[in-house]
């Protein structure tokens, strides 16, 4: 709580370079208050709604392809390029090829690859190509930019970037193309890994608690947006049904509890001071951890299971306090796309359990590393099928069944 007071951010010299002096990684301040303020219109309730129906395109044309390969699929890459694909199509809009899209992809690998290097600019060392790569990205950014239709007017927004370049106006400023390209590589990096991240844990977890996705399955049907086997009859989701499925948002909650994406957070103390009775020097650097506060902290019971049912009204073990549930960080720097983020992982749950069949392609589950985000050793293999009518069939019986039984 005390940023910008007691600690501010420090990030590795190559980081703060890649990201640009226009990030919100290298504000600090009014600064990052001001851009803070500008940013939160991005992710309003309004904007997320009209972003929607492309974030449920992009998952469910990846399922389609995961069920249409023969082969089982490396879920945590192909979680990588899914989360990719959706930052950008829902900052840039559908103004990117596919061709584009991939080139992008592994440009952008190659940035995050070498985001922590040594800052020695010198041919072939990680920091030069960390430049070319982010100098390849601003260039298709731009292209993308200046391809695009005047911003749109009213409610109906096109994509993000119309949002942020409305909402900088309301605030009295206007962005600069360079700060229009910060941004979007800025805003692409911090949802890649982390999204990635979660929607691996949720694949596995669904695989390793058959019962929690009958359970999904069972909210949907309760619910009407299951019929035959298939998602709602004309397949649209609403941003407010979405929200109010409950047992989803256990489930995405219990995921980022126990398999948290983002480890904890580097600061720097800009004076000395107290805390718990411990003095903390001016100049030290300090962790906070959310890993080990969702392992240690006492409101969590048998901290170690999975069990969705934890974040349910009559139990809400997460509102015993402020700071021991914190997937997305807290006070003034906390996560800006955590509606975003859980709304893109609510979707993925909901097409999970309503469209795909999956399973393990290997004997034994994987170990799990946390290195640079938390992800299965060997990416987890999973062969994935479309619910074909046969299967509809046994899932509508099956919806027949409960329906006399009830
Ligand atoms: C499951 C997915 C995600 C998790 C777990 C997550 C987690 C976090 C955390 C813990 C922080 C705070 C780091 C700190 O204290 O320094 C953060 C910051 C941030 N996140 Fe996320 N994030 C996720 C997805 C996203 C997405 C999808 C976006 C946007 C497209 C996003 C945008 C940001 C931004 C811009 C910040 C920096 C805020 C600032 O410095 O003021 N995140 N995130």
């Amino acid at each position: 709580m005390g940023e910008h007071t007691l600690v501010t951010v420090d990030w590795p010299q190559s980081t703060s370079t890649l990201l640009g002096p226009n990030s919100l990684a290298n504000s600090i301040g009014d600064i990052h208050r001001k851009r803070r303020k500008v940013f939160a219109k991005v992710f309003s309730h309004e904007a997320l709604e009209s972003y929607l129906p492309k974030i449920q395109q992009v998952i469910q044309e990846s399922l389609r392809v995961w069920s249409s390969n023969p082969e089982p699929i490396n879920v945590y890459r192909e979680s990588q390029r899914l989360s990719f694909t959706m930052a950008v199509r829902v900052l840039l809009g559908f103004r990117v090829s596919e061709e584009e899209m991939s080139h992008m992809f592994s440009t952008f690998q190659d940035f995050v690859d070498n985001l922590f290097s040594l800052p020695i600019d010198l041919p072939f060392s990680g920091y030069r190509k960390g430049i070319r790569a982010r100098d390849i990205l601003q260039k298709c950014i731009e292209k993308a930019i200046r391809e695009k239709p005047l911003c749109s007017q009213g409610k109906d927004y096109s994509d993000a970037l119309d949002v942020l370049m409305e909402s900088a106006k309301e605030n009295g400023t206007e962005f600069t193309m360079q700060e229009l390209k910060e941004s979007t590589i800025e805003l692409i990096f911090a949802a890649f890994a982390t999204t990635a991240s979660a929607s691996t844990s949720l694949i596995m977890q669904l695989l390793r608690h058959p019962q929690v996705l009958e359970r999904l399955r069972e909210e949907l049907r309760s619910r009407g947006l299951l019929h035959n086997g298939c998602l709602c009859p004309e397949g649209e989701l609403r941003l407010d049904t979405i929200i109010s499925l409950k047992y989803v948002d256990c489930v995405i909650k219990e995921v980022l509890r126990l398999f948290t994406p983002v480890s904890g957070a580097y600061r720097t103390a800009m004076q000395t001071f107290e805390l718990d009775g411990v003095q903390i020097p001016k100049g030290w650097s300090v962790m906070y951890s959310i890993r080990d506060t969702h392992d240690t902290a006492a409101v969590f019971k048998d901290v170690d299971a999975f069990d969705p049912d934890r974040f349910s009204q009559e139990r809400g073990e997460d509102k015993e306090g402020r700071f021991h549930y914190l997937p997305f960080g807290g006070g003034v720097r906390s996560c800006l796309g955590k509606q975003l983020a859980t709304l893109f992982l609510r979707i993925l749950a909901i097409e999970l359990a309503s469209t795909s069949r999956f399973e393990l392609a290997t004997r034994q589950f994987p170990r799990v590393i946390t290195v640079p985000v938390i992800h299965p050793v060997d990416g987890l293999k999973v062969k994935f099928y479309g619910l074909d009518s046969n299967q509809n069939e046994i899932m509508a019986k099956s919806e027949e069944l409960l329906g006399a039984t009830v």
